[in-house]
């Protein structure tokens, strides 16, 4: 099953006749092709596609913000008149709008739906999130223009186009309004012959023909009735009827001369990075050190990894691995709370310790200027969730002194053996770089959005050791 094909009507100009094209072109391609599913939206908070399609009152499934909220397109859609689908209006979006900043919002809610045919889409006189999202989805961007000043304003839907390294081949320049009587002198006669020379000036291609001002087309949404008719059914002796066919004509025929559909294209990538961000999560997963990098009980199985309190990674990316929450905290409060090694159930430094450690990430390094092997020293450092720098203690390797262990070993050496030390026991430049994680489900932290995190907070600490 193909993806619809995705019409957008845009522009930064408010009164252009983008509303009146919209619905207009969802009934003649409906009258030109009676089995072609069309589907009309309208991102502006007005209700005229309601007024002009609905047959019933509402069913209260949802309207065009769901969309937003991950409502999927099937359920939203209503039956209308004259054999044209629409979702309904909002009059919400104000609010929505504050809460949305990606682009791509409504690509994922259309790639989930199954929608065929030609979808037409409304939108506001802005470049806002919602028309952002329409234009990223569009196969055709039809672009209504009256005057100059609004011809000034496409090049921002241009713009946009480039900031996202979308082909323009979707856009297209439609003169509008064009009020044929008005006559100049010169190489352009009349206001279409100027707007259509802006347009090539300026690089811009633009649909055949043109949408007339015409007097009985204004008169279709102001009458007694309160209703909006249609060019179709009631301005079938207008200029506008012939154009509106041959715009109509025209999107249809794209629409069959378009091999893979935009929104084809993003499902495509949405599968490639899916794959990609499935192998990246296994290459993580895959090279781990199985055990707890303290006390060695074995943490990443097949199936599971944990019972685990930190995850850490050395700055080479050569090592990673989990430890137990308690044999970490065991070591840190050793070095800095000067505690015995057992855990005393009820301290309330504890507490605070666990507490303030979801928001931290620690740090082991050698420490500066100790390269010395009979003197190695460890830099002990604690970031917040910023990565900037909390605290910095250096702990003095004293077992190594004498290679001759006379007190109980520290939970440091065999982490530093796992982690830091190469084969002759000598730390090196990398440094470890450790993060709480849920102990539920440790292998959250290797989701992209927090490898990311954690990759990006160690990029930056990186440069704050000296
Ligand atoms: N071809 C036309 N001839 C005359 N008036 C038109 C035509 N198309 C639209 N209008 C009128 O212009 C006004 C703005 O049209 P509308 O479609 O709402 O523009 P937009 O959606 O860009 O704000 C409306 O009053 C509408 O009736
Ligand atoms: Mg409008």
């Amino acid at each position: 099953m193909s993806a619809p094909y995705i019409v957008t009507i845009s522009s930064d100009k408010g009164g252009v006749g983008k509303t009146t094209l919209a619905t207009n072109l969802a009934i003649y391609l409906k009258a030109l092709h009676e089995d072609l599913p069309v589907t009309l939206l309208s991102f502006d908070n007005h209700f005229s596609v309601d007024q002009m399609f609905r047959i019933n009152r509402k069913s209260a499934q949802g309207d065009v913000g769901s969309l937003f909220t991950g409502s999927n397109p099937d359920n939203l859609v209503e039956i209308g008149e004259y054999g044209v689908q629409f979702i309904p209006s909002s009059d919400q979006m104000h609010i929505l709008r504050r809460e949305l900043d990606d682009p791509t919002a409504l690509a994922r809610a259309l790639a989930k739906s199954s929608l065929t045919g030609i979808v037409v889409i409304d939108t506001r006189p802005d470049l806002d999130i919602f028309t952002q999202s329409a234009l990223y989805v569009a196969d055709r961007v039809i672009v209504p223009v009256k005057d100059a000043p609004s011809m000034d304003n496409c090049q921002h839907i241009y713009d946009f186009f480039d900031f996202h390294s979308l082909s323009r081949r979707p856009l297209r320049i439609l003169p509008c309004l064009v009020d044929k009587r008005i006559r100049y002198n010169g190489p352009f006669s009349d206001p279409y012959q100027l707007l259509k020379a802006y347009a090539i000036n300026r690089g811009y291609r633009c649909m055949e023909g043109y949408i007339a001002k015409s007097p009985k087309v204004e008169s279709l949404n102001t009458n007694p009735e309160g209703k909006i008719y249609p060019v179709l059914t009631h301005g079938r002796n207008t200029e506008v009827h012939v154009q509106m066919t041959h715009i109509a004509r025209q999107v249809y025929l794209g629409s069959i001369d378009t091999d893979v559909r935009r929104l084809d294209e993003y499902r495509m990538d949405m599968a490639h990075s899916e794959e990609e961000h499935q192998s990246a999560y296994e290459k993580r997963r895959n090279s781990l050190i199985t055990g707890c990098l303290i006390c060695g009980n074995p943490l990443v199985e097949k199936e599971r990894i944990g019972p685990a309190g930190y995850f850490a990674q050395s700055s080479d990316q050569k090592i990673s691995g989990f430890i137990e929450e308690e044999c970490f905290n065991s070591l840190v409060f050793r070095y800095f709370y000067g505690a015995k090694r057992t855990v005393e159930a009820h301290n309330p430094i504890w507490d605070l310790f666990r507490e303030s450690a979801q928001r931290s990430y620690f740090l082991l390094q050698r420490a500066p200027h100790t390269r010395n092997f009979y003197q190695q020293k460890l830099s002990f450092y604690r970031f917040d969730d910023d990565g900037l720098e909390v605290s910095h203690k250096i702990i003095e390797l004293q077992e190594f002194e004498k290679r001759l262990l006379s007190k109980e070993r520290s939970d440091l050496f065999p982490l530093l053996e796992r982690t830091l030390f190469d084969n002759q026991g000598r730390l090196g430049d990398t440094f470890l770089l450790l993060r709480k994680v849920s102990s539920d489900l440790p292998e959250e932290i290797f989701y992209e959005q927090n490898f990311a995190t954690f990759t990006r907070i160690m990029a930056k600490v990186s440069t704050q050791l000296p």
